[in-house]
């Protein structure tokens, strides 16, 4: 790994679903180990990028590079190998499977590639406690409260031992208290080294995590800088934010 090579850019990066732009024009560059917050009004294109990124959606103009490779349209199980872990927003586990083993599996197909399922299972344990599931491995993924299954996504990307993880609202259904946490533990991500690029609609949350946000609207970049900066920004506000937000901070 050349650490002069950013771990992501995205170059002129679009998509196209029949007549709609979700997404157009997005260049990207994140440099290893650092986290970029994505940020946007609902229908802003900011699942379409991470789709974009991960494989789950081929481009319809631009661009994907991972740390230096042309991914561009690649499958997932090909951007995962070059190091990609992802959650989905619409959680999706394997229904038919406990909890530890969802984790398990990913570990043993993931670019880890841990062979012996009695190993995958040590490491599935690990990742569980991690991720405050410790005590559930045994439960069905069904059995799991929202935040549970949140939390099963998170282990689940976080088993094939990315260095790029993509984050798509993964706070979201976590009651207040629960968000605190959640931090912490994206901060240990952090510090462990992980780059990471997070969708979330907690302002909060994630102007603390940042360490520069972009913001989507009508599927291209409005701004993109430091959370100070992006957060003050008349343009933000206007489209995103909203007043109620601006007199809370401001007063
Ligand atoms: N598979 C698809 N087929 C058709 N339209 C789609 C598809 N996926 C997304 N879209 C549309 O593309 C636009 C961007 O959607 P996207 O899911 O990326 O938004 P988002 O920013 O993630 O929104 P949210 O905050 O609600 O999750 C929306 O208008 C959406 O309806
Ligand atoms: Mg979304």
């Amino acid at each position: 790994m050349n650490s002069d090579v950013p771990i992501l850019r995205t170059k002129g990066l679009g998509r196209r679903f029949g007549g709609l732009v979700a997404l157009a024009g997005v260049d990207l560059t994140l440099p290893a180990g650092r986290t970029l917050g994505v940020i946007g009004p609902n229908g802003a294109g900011k699942s379409t990028l991470v789709n974009l990124i991960s494989g789950h959606l081929k481009p319809s103009t631009g661009s994907v590079v991972i740390d230096g490779m042309d991914l561009t349209g690649a499958r997932p199980w090909r951007i995962a190998h070059a190091g990609v872990g992802r959650t989905f927003q619409i959680v999706k586990p394997f229904r038919g499977l406990t909890v530890a083993d969802n984790v398990a599996v990913a570990a043993m197909f993931g670019p880890a590639a841990v062979r012996s399922p009695a190993r995958a299972r040590r490491e599935a344990a690990e990742v569980l406690d991690r991720v405050g599931l410790g005590g559930k491995d045994a439960l069905s993924p069904a059995e799991l409260s929202v935040a549970d299954a949140r939390r099963l996504e998170l282990a689940k990307a976080l088993a094939l031992r990315p260095r790029l993880l993509l984050l798509d609202e993964v706070l979201a259904g976590l009651r207040p208290a629960e968000i605190d946490p959640a931090l912490r533990l994206i901060d240990e991500l952090k510090n462990d080294g992980l780059t990471l690029l997070i969708i979330e609609h907690v302002v909060r949350a994630i102007s603390a995590i940042s360490d520069e946000i972009l913001v989507l609207h009508h599927g291209r970049v409005l701004t993109q800088g430091p959370p100070e900066r992006v957060l003050s920004d008349e343009r933000v506000i206007e489209a995103y934010l909203g007043r109620r937000y601006t007199r809370k901070n401001r007063s």
